[in-house]
């Protein structure tokens, strides 16, 4: 229960992307946060900003981590494991952003607009969703309780936050670089494409097809996490998922091309109905489309150019959403307040 003084809460990993979107989240929403317990690796001094306040991160240790009611889990999945389990044992929720314990049985995977319910007061750890399928699981869920769901296919276009800090300041340097080149005289005069380190290739005027590392078939590993993390979450066990994810020059929000197959006819005047004062989810009216440019940092899942697909039973969709946001911070933040409404913390 929550005490006078709020909720003592860590952050490990406060000091990347997610962790400084978690600050902000918990701020905005005024959160009732206690004592603030920023971590970070540890390996160089830093401080975050919280509530006007600079306060200094430290490496973790289970001790340490332990003071807190609740800990924010957005570092690597490695830290996460270490950490994780043995926390909820001694009692502490634990959110985690983490791949570590999304598809383990034992733990709820949760995107609180579609299955809150996950979510139960022995259940200690609970997971955040990947960043790419978030969209798709918000937007789609209103039409598949209505019509069913037969399959989905996807393209999405995932900006290179979603690879974390070390790759977004790769890409800053690289468009740096990239537009030096841009002044020679020939129009058609590419940019030298520079040596990548964060990602496979770099991202600076650039597309490319492969987020994670590729399995023996040939997908890569968001691609089958969107399928196994969506078949999770819509309790869908043996959906079919067909998913090509890219890499594009885009600092925030991922976009999707996502083609929802039904088991009943729904068209998109009634898709439309169905999505409109849905729970997170932001329709676009009278033609117009969300770019990540223009809605990021936002915290709806933007949904528009809902149209008729390859048969009666399909609908072809535009989605954006903040990968920062929607995709880790925003929704693990909410998940804290679900339970904060339920009174288990
Ligand atoms: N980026 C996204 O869009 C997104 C979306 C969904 C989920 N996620 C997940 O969220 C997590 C964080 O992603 P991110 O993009 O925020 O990463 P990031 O920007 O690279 O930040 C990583 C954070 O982890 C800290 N860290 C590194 N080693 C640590 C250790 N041994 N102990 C404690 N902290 C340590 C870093 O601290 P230092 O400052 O000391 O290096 C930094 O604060 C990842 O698990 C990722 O898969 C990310």
């Amino acid at each position: 229960m929550t005490n006078r003084k709020g909720i003592d809460i860590a952050v490990v990993g406060a000091t990347g992307l997610v962790g400084r979107e978690i600050l902000s989240v918990l701020e905005k929403t005024k959160f009732p946060v206690g004592k603030l317990l920023p971590f970070n690796s540890g390996r160089k001094a830093a401080s975050v900003k919280f509530r006007g306040k600079s306060i200094a991160a430290r490496g973790a240790t289970l001790e340490a981590l332990a003071e807190a009611q609740l800990v924010f889990m957005v570092s690597s999945d490695e830290v996460s494991e270490q950490w994780g389990r043995a926390l909820a044992e001694r009692g502490v929720w634990v959110i985690d952003d983490s791949a570590a314990f999304r598809l383990a049985d034992d733990v709820p995977l949760v995107i609180p607009e579609v299955n809150a319910d996950a979510m139960t007061k022995d259940k200690r750890l609970i997971a955040g969703p990947n960043c790419t399928l978030t969209g798709a699981a918000v937007a789609g869920w209103p039409i598949i309780q209505k019509a069913g769901v037969k399959a989905i296919r996807m393209a999405s276009y995932q900006a290179v936050s979603g690879a974390g800090r070390e790759a977004l300041n790769e890409f800053r340097s690289h468009v740096r670089a990239a537009n030096g080149a841009l002044k020679k005289a020939d129009p058609l005069a590419l940019p030298s494409e520079p040596k990548a380190s964060a990602m496979p290739k770099t991202a600076a005027f650039n597309v490319f097809p492969q987020v994670g590392s590729f399995n023996a078939e040939g997908e890569c590993s968001e691609e089958v996490k969107v399928r196994k993390e969506l078949r999770k979450i819509w309790g869908r066990p043996n959906l079919p998922v067909s998913a090509t994810t890219v890499r594009v020059p885009v600092f925030r929000g991922h976009s999707l091309a996502f083609w929802l197959e039904t088991e009943r006819p729904v068209t998109p005047d009634e898709a439309k109905k169905l999505l409109t004062g849905a729970p997170g989810v932001e329709l676009w009216k009278n033609g117009g489309y969300p770019t990540p440019l223009g809605t990021g940092g936002s915290y709806p899942v933007h949904v528009s150019r809902i149209r008729p697909g390859a048969h009666e039973r399909e609908l072809a969709l535009w989605v954006v959403s903040d990968n920062l946001l929607k995709g880790a911070a925003l929704n693990s933040v909410q998940i804290a307040e679900a339970l904060l409404k339920k009174g288990w913390l």
